[in-house]
């Protein structure tokens, strides 16, 4: 089968992919076997590139796989096999699903009860942009912040795949969404979500612009702040904090952690909240299923949609970590599998 296999560490962005390269795309790579009586095999359709998938490949992930591995965490596709102990899924049936590696490949093995149905009326390659990105932003927002009707949400990193996803679940939860990102073309497609207030970071001090559109809407200032960018951009909004506000520490994009002062938390009431999505399969994975099946049903009602501003087959996976790294990605880019013709390039 296809599969990009990272032999070792380093930047997977080379254009021509070089032989010397971390990634390599084989074409001859064995097929997973059904690992168990419950496993499942499904034919990959869809996969995303998450800023995590990057950060694995470069060595700079929090989990470090051994080496050789495939790399890749949120997939689509088609069940291609099932073992003798399935009761939910037969061959055909359409999936979603998250694994900790191995999502770029033609073909991943997983246990049935790691997979979700995709309901008819959803597009599978969205379905298979949704488990990571909006996973976090929905157990971050609705089930750690408990995200109400009239708050006022500020999205940093707003239009890229956990920002972007943040800021529709905050519009359907009703909240007043404020949104930072750099350049028209994000600000464009922020505008057309009915986003609140955009805030064009390339042109704009982000300060002013929020404090501004507070005044004018009579409003005391933020009452969740998401945050998966770090860095400056974090220290400039604390500022806009008001008494009680939550902090959700999602990842840090601008390479810097920041440092949230233990003093003013105490002082404004302020809740930080750390969250690591992928720990939550382990410690908490009712808290998953539920949240993944909230988000197939919105997806499927056409409440939230899925921005694929990328697309490519997984032999131009190295275009698809450029647009990660170079900051082009609006929403999500995706490797797309058995459909040469949609996955084209928009870079
Ligand atoms: N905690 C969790 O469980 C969890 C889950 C998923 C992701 N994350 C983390 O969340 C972060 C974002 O992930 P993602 O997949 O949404 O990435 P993404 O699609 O690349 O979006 C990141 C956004 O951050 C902004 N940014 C600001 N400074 C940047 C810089 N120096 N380099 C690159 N981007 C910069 C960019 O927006 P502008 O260009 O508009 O400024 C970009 O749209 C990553 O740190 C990732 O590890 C954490």
């Amino acid at each position: 089968m296809e599969a990009l296999v990272c032999r070792k560490l380093g930047d997977p962005t080379a254009n021509p992919p070089s032989p010397q390269g971390p990634v390599e795309f084989s074409t001859n790579h064995p097929i997973p076997e059904l690992s168990s009586p419950t496993a499942v095999r499904v034919r990959v359709r869809a996969t995303s590139l998450n800023y995590a998938n990057y950060l694995q490949i470069l060595g700079k992930y929090q989990e470090k796989p051994p080496l050789p591995f495939i790399p890749g965490s949120d997939y689509s596709g088609i069940v291609d096999a099932v073992g003798s102990a399935v009761s939910r899924f037969r061959v055909g049936d359409t999936v979603c699903s998250f694994a900790a590696l191995g999502s770029y490949a033609q073909f991943i093995v997983a246990d049935e009860s790691e997979l979700f149905m995709v309901p008819n009326g959803c597009d599978l390659v969205a379905a298979g942009a949704l488990p990571v990105a909006f996973g976090t932003s929905h157990v971050a927002l609705i089930h750690r912040a408990h995200l109400s009707a009239g708050q006022v949400l500020l999205v940093l990193g707003a239009a890229g795949g956990v920002g972007l996803s943040a800021v529709q679940i905050g519009k359907v939860s009703g909240a007043i969404v404020i949104a930072v990102a750099r350049g028209a073309e994000k600000v464009q497609l922020l505008k057309s979500l009915a986003v609140d207030h955009v805030v064009d970071s390339s042109n704009e001090n982000v300060i002013e612009s929020v404090k501004e559109f507070l005044k004018t809407r009579k409003l005391k200032g933020v009452d969740v702040l998401y945050d998966p960018v770090g860095g400056k951009l974090t220290k400039d909004s604390l500022k806009l904090l008001k008494w009680g506000a939550q902090i959700l520490i999602i990842g840090f994009a601008s390479g810097e952690v920041p440092v949230v002062p233990a003093n003013i938390a105490l002082v404004k009431n302020w809740t930080i909240h750390g969250l690591y999505w992928g720990s939550y399969k382990i410690h908490r994975p009712g808290v998953l299923e539920d949240s993944l099946k909230e988000l197939l049903s919105w997806l499927s009602k056409g409440l939230i949609t899925v921005n694929i501003s990328h697309a490519y087959t997984l032999s131009e996976a190295n275009l698809a970590f450029s647009a990660i790294k170079n900051r082009k990605v609006i929403g999500k880019v995706m490797l797309i599998l058995d459909d040469k013709n949609t996955a084209r390039s928009k870079l």
